[in-house]
């Protein structure tokens, strides 16, 4: 293939990146984006691998069906709910790929025209390495606590800041050691460890709460490591394409950020600026109530309005099959039903709805939690089905909580509430739930599923 169709081939793959990301923009056309998607990478990958910088095809064809083997593997093991540890470590691969294909392109340096150019190139491996190396840490990180092997309370150091301040100061001047050298590898080499940990230091300073925001943010610098080794590489197409990762990452955190009433560089420098939480909420909270399924069914019958506001419960239990048929019960009855969705239910961006939409909940009773939220005190019955800090009261009565400040979905509001799940426990951020506590609220303990099931042979 001649350098001119690679790079015709790279245009077209990157127009169908572009239409791939508007695509996934809405749930009605994130079908055709993912196709879009596939067939980007397709014509990158075939155009790569044929095009005039390539040896050794037999070498590439082998490791493709060696990864693409383990990919395919775990992308059909893989449940719903840990989507977003499989997401967090891919983007600890494209960290740990920029920081290799950084120490190749400064071993194996092109012949480059003009000293400025061979500066140029040697910054450029500098700092893909150091992106590569934070991102790989900081994804393992991530990847730990959400699977839960790592703890997901905040890591406090003492003088954090200052730590991850002398960090990055120390990396500037090993690159001035490090150009000064011709590109000398022992000042990369200790970058490149003060990276690692680096990475680390900043994700583990992260608290359980603000995990959603590290995840895009993770993504976001999978997309400039990818972009990083594109320039290494002068490879066009990786540019573009780490470019649109990158800032669209970016737009995600920041979008994210609102919704939680958090501050983006914040949380984008391990929780700066952010006061060390003293409350837990485990203090006393009082009596809770506790509700069976027919009574649950018989305060459903006797509702005029219901709002079903779904959480990372609903997700284990695989529970959204027997709430949609909930729903198509009580809609035959005549009453009013409409989902509640917050922006970080479940355990990744749109969780619920994914969920919501696979078992066939029609689209226009779903709601944001911005669309629903005055609503609340209009409605008869709530149903919170494992769903457990996005409704939490705290994070608007209690400034010392750990996700004070977040915007909930005020459940409280309404005549009844029921919540669904299997014991006291707390939700992701780890504190207590005031609402259990209130008055008008009452526990259905069990898995969701099974609740829901016995729900409706009671409807
Ligand atoms: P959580 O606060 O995580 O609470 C889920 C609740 O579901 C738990 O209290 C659990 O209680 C219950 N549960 C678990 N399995 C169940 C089952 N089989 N049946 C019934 N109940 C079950 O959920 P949430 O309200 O969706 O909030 C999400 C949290 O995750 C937030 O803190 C958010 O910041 C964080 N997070 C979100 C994301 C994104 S992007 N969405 C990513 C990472 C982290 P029991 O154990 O008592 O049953």
């Amino acid at each position: 293939m001649s350098a001119g169709l690679v790079q015709a081939a790279y245009i077209i793959a990157a127009v169908f990146f572009i239409m791939s990301l508007a695509g996934l923009s809405k749930q009605e056309t994130a079908r055709s984006g993912n196709y879009y998607g596939i067939a980007g990478m397709a014509i990158a990958l075939l155009a790569t691998i044929f095009g005039p910088h390539s040896s050794g095809i037999a070498w590439i064809l082998v490791a493709m069906v060696v990864g693409g083997g383990i990919g395919i593997h775990y992308a059909k093991k893989v449940e719903m709910t840990e989507m977003p540890e499989l997401v967090a470590i891919l983007h600890s691969f494209v960290g740990m790929a920029a920081v290799l294909v950084g120490y190749n392109s400064l071993l194996d340096a092109p012949e480059t025209a003009t000293h400025a150019e061979h500066m140029i190139h040697l910054v450029e491996v500098y700092l893909g390495v150091f992106i590569g190396a934070v991102t790989f840490t900081g994804s393992i990180v991530a990847f730990g606590k959400l699977r839960g092997i790592i703890s997901s309370s905040p890591l406090n150091l003492p003088h954090k800041h200052k730590l991850n301040l002398a960090a990055i100061v120390v990396s500037a001047l090993l690159m001035k050691w490090y150009l000064g050298g011709d590109g000398a590898l022992f000042p990369l080499f200790l970058m490149t460890l003060i990276a690692f940990a680096f990475g680390y230091h900043l994700v583990a300073s992260i608290g359980g709460a603000d995990m959603p925001v590290v995840v895009s943010m993770l993504n976001s610098y999978s997309g400039w490591a990818a972009a990083a080794a594109g320039f290494m590489l002068a490879n066009d197409l990786l540019i573009v394409t780490g470019a649109l990762v990158g800032s669209s990452g970016a737009i995600l955190s920041y979008i994210m950020c609102k919704a939680m009433n958090r501050s983006f560089i914040s949380v984008i420098a391990g929780g700066f600026g952010q006061e060390v939480s003293v409350s837990s909420g485990d203090e006393e909270q009082g009596e809770h109530r506790e509700s069976t399924a027919e009574e649950v069914a018989e305060m459903l019958k006797n509702s005029k309005s219901v709002i079903i506001t779904p959480g990372y419960g609903m997700a284990v239990a695989q529970a959204q099959y027997p709430v949609h048929e909930i729903t198509d019960k009580l809609r035959a009855q005549g009453v009013e039903v409409r989902f509640g969705i917050h922006p970080v239910a479940g355990r990744l961006p749109g969780h619920m709805n994914v969920l919501l939409a696979e078992a066939k909940v029609p689209y226009d009773i779903v709601l944001e939690m911005d669309e629903i939220n005055d609503d609340f005190t209009e409605t008869d019955t709530v149903l919170v089905i494992g769903a457990n800090d996005t409704v939490n009261p705290a994070a608007l009565e209690d400034p010392t909580s750990p996700i004070a400040g977040m915007p909930v979905l005020e459940v409280w509001n309404a005549q009844n509430v029921v919540v669904f799940k299997r014991s006291m426990n707390t939700g992701y951020a780890g504190v207590q739930n005031p609402l259990f506590f209130k008055e008008n609220s009452s526990m259905l303990f069990g898995d969701a599923k099974d609740s829901c099931l016995k729900i409706i042979e009671h409807l």
